[in-house]
């Protein structure tokens, strides 16, 4: 089982305490519908290494594994969810853990493969939530060509209301 816990300093520096995958299932299991909606949008706040984006992230590809244009729509899934961490070494696990379920989801070309990495990198952000004027998200446009990068949104302005995001 993984521990819960990296070190007491990152318990009493940054309250590092990992949710146990019996409780994240659980909690997923609250909100399923969102969870098995590829298109729906999440944001964690203090994402750690992923424990919740990586449940949110393998219910959502099951959910279109068999439906067409999986390449595609799983990019879409992907792109759906977003992170923030204020640890880098948690931010860098993050990516790499989602980009592996994903990876591991289909058959997937190298261009395919670079704009989920692309996605990661700019969905899983390092930064402090307490200071939302500095953190920039982007939404996700796609077409047959695959995702393109679209507005800008500082999220200070998206937890006031006044961005565009559609955060569930
Ligand atoms: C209690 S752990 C939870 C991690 C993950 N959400 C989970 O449930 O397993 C809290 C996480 O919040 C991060 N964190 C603490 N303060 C933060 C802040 N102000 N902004 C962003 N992340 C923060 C820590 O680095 C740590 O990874």
């Amino acid at each position: 089982m993984k521990s819960q816990i990296k070190s007491r300093e990152r318990v009493s520096q940054h309250g590092e305490v990992f949710t146990a995958e019996r409780e994240v299932k659980a909690m997923c299991s609250l909100v399923s519908k969102q969870c098995g909606d590829y298109k729906a949008t999440f944001l964690e706040p203090a994402c750690g290494d992923g424990n919740f984006l990586a449940e949110i992230l393998s219910r959502k590809l099951q959910a279109i594994e068999s439906a067409p244009d999986y390449s595609v729509n799983s990019l879409v899934a992907l792109s759906s969810l977003y992170g923030i961490d204020i640890q880098s070494d948690n931010v860098e696990a993050c990516r790499d853990r989602l980009y592996k379920i994903w990876e591991k989801s289909g058959d997937f070309d190298d261009r395919t493969k670079f704009q989920a990495r692309y996605i990661l990198l700019t969905n899983i952000v390092h930064g402090d939530f307490l200071k939302p004027e500095r953190i920039i998200l982007y939404d996700w446009e796609f077409d047959s060509q695959g995702a393109a990068r679209g507005k800008d949104h500082n999220l200070s302005s998206l937890i006031t209301g006044q961005g565009v995001l559609n955060l569930e």
